[in-house]
């Protein structure tokens, strides 16, 4: 199951991925997240993304097209792949194409998950992140205990590029750079839109019926 889970800052791609890598058993591959550990960790990848991420500007291409070709080679890819958060240029999604032929593991569907921007800026100013990748929300999923991690019991923290004008410059970097991948992938034939408006649950339930079909 070769798959990119595609939509807005917001839109519910890491929350529905978490669900999904394990009821398909594939990896889940964030790049915010590997660009997050990076910066946690303090390398010379984290050190050159955190001055973009922190801007809400996207990292430069290059960076990002060797990132996502070092992961596809590992061997957990060898059944499928769950991207979030790339492509987000043409050029991320060109790099990919051609990364994709010299594994013989094409995209078979593109998921865009759709969220209308007032309801993305309310669920980024609450949301609560946890290191391990699991996110929550104050209202909408809150933790059981207040400021653990559910998953690892890690701490919570809200991160830095959730702030209302990082989110806004978000919006607006999707609009101009990312959005015009849901028309490349439409004239491909492997787009398929989920209403991300209703709750988890219904959102997970909309992707299963769409993805079920391509279980191996
Ligand atoms: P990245 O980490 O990818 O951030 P993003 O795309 O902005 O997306 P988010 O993680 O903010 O949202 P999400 O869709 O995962 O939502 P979530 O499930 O958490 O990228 C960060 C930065 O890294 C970029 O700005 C850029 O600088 C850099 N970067 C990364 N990839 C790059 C690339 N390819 N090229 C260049 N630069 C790159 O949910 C959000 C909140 O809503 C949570 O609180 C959650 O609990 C809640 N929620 C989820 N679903 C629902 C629901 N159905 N109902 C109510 N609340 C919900
Ligand atoms: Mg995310
Ligand atoms: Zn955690």
């Amino acid at each position: 199951m070769n798959i990119v889970l595609f939509g807005p800052p917001g839109a519910g791609k890491g929350t529905q991925a978490k669900e999904l890598t394990k009821h398909y058993n594939i990896p889940h591959i964030s790049t915010g997240d590997i660009l997050r550990a990076n910066v946690r960790e303090g390398t010379n990848l984290g050190i050159k993304a955190k001055e973009y991420m922190d801007k809400g500007e996207l990292v430069p291409d290059e960076v990002l097209i060797g990132i996502i070709r070092d992961r596809l080679q590992l061997s957990d890819c060898k059944d499928g792949y769950m991207l979030d958060g790339y492509p987000r240029t043409l050029p991320q999604a060109e790099a990919l194409k051609e990364i994709l032929e010299n594994i013989n593991k094409p995209l078979e569907v593109v998921l865009n998950i759709d969220v209308p921007d007032k309801e993305l800026i309310d669920r980024l100013s609450g949301r609560r992140t946890c290191s391990c990748g699991e996110s929550y929300h104050l209202m909408f999923n809150p933790p059981l205990d207040e400021g653990t991690c559910g998953a690892c019991g890690g701490k919570l923290y809200q991160r830095d590029d959730d702030r209302e004008d990082v989110v806004r410059q978000r919006l607006e970097i999707y609009a101009a750079k990312t959005m015009p991948l849901i028309d490349y992938y439409n004239d491909r034939g492997i787009l398929v839109n989920i209403d991300g408006t209703g709750s988890v649950e219904d959102v997970f339930k909309q992707i299963r019926d769409v993805l079920d079909p391509y279980r191996k």
